[in-house]
């Protein structure tokens, strides 16, 4: 299966990091973490729209426990793949986090910039308690000191694409995680 994805790459993706069967160890790893640290609680899985979707739902499945989820939708204004720190709510949560141990899922901490905004608009709603759950995170790439309890793989520092993450919407449907082509960035 993975050769055949491999094979079957798009031009565009220069090579693939992690494969299918990484990514699904990370994420069963911290359902694990996830299902031993909050036993006996109800616990709030705040997903952060569009990237961290797939991540999610994989990662609620291999959660045991009582676990609820809500959305989020942010924009981070400045252009293409640079995160600009300044932040838009697009779609904010339908329930209230007051009260309520939350964990923030992710797909990637690159800056950090968005998180960092995240956490603060979070806890000023009052949660009992707020974790951050990242699937990928690049390394040396932050610009705060962000606590990031649940990381899934350690990324290296290229744009990367698949599982959830998109370039310009496109590549969110590919099940592993490869680099695209600097050259692929002029294409669209
Ligand atoms: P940050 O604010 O710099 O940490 O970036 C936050 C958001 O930028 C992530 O949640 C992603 O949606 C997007 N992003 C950062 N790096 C990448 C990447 O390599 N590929 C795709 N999206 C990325
Ligand atoms: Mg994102």
């Amino acid at each position: 299966m993975q050769d055949q994805e491999e094979r079957a790459l798009p031009p565009e993706i220069c090579k693939v990091i992690f494969n299918e069967e990484q990514i699904q160890e990370a994420v069963a790893r911290i359902g694990e973490q996830i299902t031993r640290d909050y036993a006996g609680q109800k616990v709030l899985l705040v997903t952060v729209l569009k990237g961290a979707f797939i991540f999610m739902a994989d990662l609620v499945r291999a959660i045991k426990g009582h676990v609820e989820i809500d959305f989020m939708a942010v924009s981070s204004y400045g252009s293409g793949a640079k995160s600009s720190g300044v932040v838009r709510i697009i779609k904010d949560l339908n329930v209230s986090v007051e009260g309520r141990h939350i964990i923030i899922v992710e797909d990637i901490l690159d800056s950090g910039l968005t998180l960092k905004y995240l956490l603060k608009n979070l806890k000023s709603r009052g949660p009992l308690s707020i974790e951050v759950a990242t699937l990928l995170f690049k390394e040396g790439k932050q610009q705060t000191n962000v606590h990031c309890k649940y990381v899934g793989l350690i990324c290296p520092d290229e744009f990367v694409v698949g599982y959830g993450l998109d370039y310009e919407e496109n590549y969110r449907n590919l099940s592993y995680i490869g680099v695209l082509d600097p050259e692929a960035y002029e294409v669209f």
